[in-house]
């Protein structure tokens, strides 16, 4: 399907109120939630704004001292389903992407396998700066980033996230529960579904868990209405 631009579309809209039509539904144009008029472009304009306007060359907390890069997050602006991870790694930050060191490529595995590929979904983390040693971002470091965080998740406005993880889980939902605990039980954050699953790096050491990691998956395709293609017997490994 060919696309057209914001003044063609003015025209278009312009002919038909001539026409006498008061209202038009425009399913991609409308945040079901806020009411906004929020689209594809507008949501990648203000992801950019955010980027660069506002977190820009960040300085608000001490993980910037050791950083190569900020790892902003990367995906799909309009996506139905976002992951949330803990933050980057040795690979990320020199890259400056999400989940792309040996965890990164469980996680686009299972995304994958979700039937879907990492374009299509968004990923995220709780700091966008790599804690030295791969260290657990500190409750300052998170709580000082998570306004950025929270500000990607209004403008995309996923209909799931899936929180990797404890630290993801603790600091989105604002909560002390852990993984083993809460994982594969629908939560809530903001009237957005959120479904927590083990980390990809606790999944390297104990692939034991994989298959409880794709019953997570599955109840998200479930309730996104998508296929399933490849389902394990419970208990199977993946
Ligand atoms: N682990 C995370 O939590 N995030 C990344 O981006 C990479 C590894």
């Amino acid at each position: 399907m060919s696309s057209i631009n914001r003044d063609e579309l003015r025209l278009v809209l312009e002919f038909y109120r001539n026409m006498g039509l008061s209202s038009i539904y425009m399913d991609e144009f409308r945040d079901e939630k806020s009411g906004k008029t929020v689209g594809v472009e507008e949501k990648t304009e203000a992801l950019e704004d955010l980027r660069k306007n506002i977190i820009g060359d960040c300085r608000k907390c001490r993980l910037h001292e050791g950083r190569k890069n900020i790892v902003f997050g990367e995906g799909n602006p309009d996506c139905e389903i976002m992951f949330i991870g803990e933050g980057p790694g040795a690979d990320e930050d020199i890259q400056g992407r999400p989940f792309v060191g040996k965890a990164g490529q469980l996680l686009t595995n299972l995304i994958k396998k979700m039937g879907s590929d990492r374009n299509d979904v968004y990923i995220a983390n709780i700091v966008k700066c790599r804690p030295p040693g791969n260290r657990n971002p500190l409750p300052d470091e998170a709580r000082t980033c998570m306004v950025f965080l929270k500000r990607q998740i209004e403008i995309i406005s996923p209909k799931v996230i899936m929180v990797l993880g404890n630290v993801a889980l603790q600091n989105l939902l604002g909560t002390d529960m852990r993984i083993t605990k809460v994982r594969g039980k629908f939560h809530d954050y903001n009237g957005i579904k959120v479904m927590p699953t083990f980390h990809p790096s606790y999944l390297l050491r104990s692939p034991k868990d994989k298959w409880l990691t794709w019953e997570d998956a599955v109840a998200v395709l479930k309730y996104l209405g998508k296929e399933i293609e490849d389902q394990p017997a419970a208990g199977r490994r993946a």
